[in-house]
C-alpha cells in the first residue's frame, strides 16, 4: 500500500496532471492578520500561476486581523532565483486606494478583502518567479505575507 502511494506520487509529480500539481500560496510570516483565501486571475489547479503579457492579473487577499490597524501599505517583491528584487506599486497605499477595497482603520476581529490588479507587461522577462505580497501596517510589520510561485509566459 505505502508502496502504491509513493509510486503515485512519483507519478504526480512527474506528470503535469492538474490535480496532482495545484500550487499552493505560502504564509511568509503574516504578523497581526492571517489570510483565510488568496485569490488569483491565473489558472489555480496548475502547478504555478502563468502571467500571460498584455494581460491583468488580480489579486485578492481575504484576511483576518487580530488588532487594531490604521495603514495597510503593500510592498511586491519578484523573487527570481533566490534574489528578492523589489515591485514598486503606484497604489501601495491600501488605504488612500479605493480600489484596494479596504477602508481604514480597520477593526480588530474584522474580516477584510484587498484586491489589487497588476498589468503584465509584454517587455517583462519571461521567467520563474516567486510574488510576495505583503501589507504592512503602520509599524512596517506585517499583516499578512504571502508567496505566490509565478511564471511569465
Ligand atoms: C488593465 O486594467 C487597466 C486599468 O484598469 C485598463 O485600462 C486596461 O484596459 C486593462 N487591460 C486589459 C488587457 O484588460
Ligand atoms: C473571506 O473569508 C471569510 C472566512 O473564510 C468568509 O466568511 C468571507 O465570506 C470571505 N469574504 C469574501 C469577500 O470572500
Ligand atoms: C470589498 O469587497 C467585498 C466583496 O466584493 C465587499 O463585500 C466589501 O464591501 C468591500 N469592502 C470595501 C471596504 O469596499
Amino acid at each position: 500500500m505505502r508502496r502504491m502511494i509513493a509510486a503515485i506520487l512519483l507519478l504526480c509529480y512527474l506528470s503535469f496532471s492538474p490535480t496532482c500539481r495545484a500550487f499552493n500560496v505560502e504564509d511568509c510570516g503574516s504578523k497581526s492578520g492571517k489570510f483565510t483565501s488568496v485569490t488569483l486571475s491565473c489558472d489555480m489547479s496548475k502547478s504555478v500561476c502563468d502571467l500571460i503579457p498584455n494581460t491583468n492579473a488580480t489579486i485578492e487577499i481575504n484576511f483576518t486581523i487580530d488588532k487594531d490597524i490604521s495603514a495597510v501599505n503593500a510592498v511586491v517583491h519578484g523573487i527570481i532565483m533566490d534574489v528578492p528584487i523589489p515591485f514598486p506599486l503606484g497604489n501601495a497605499n491600501a488605504c488612500t486606494h479605493s480600489e484596494s477595497n479596504i477602508s481604514c482603520p480597520l477593526a480588530k476581529g474584522g474580516s477584510y478583502l484587498y484586491r489589487n490588479v497588476l498589468p503584465v507587461h509584454k517587455s517583462y522577462p519571461k521567467l520563474a518567479v516567486t510574488v510576495k505580497w505583503q501589507l504592512k501596517d503602520e509599524n512596517n510589520e506585517d499583516i499578512v505575507c504571502v508567496l505566490i510561485p509565478a511564471k511569465i509566459k
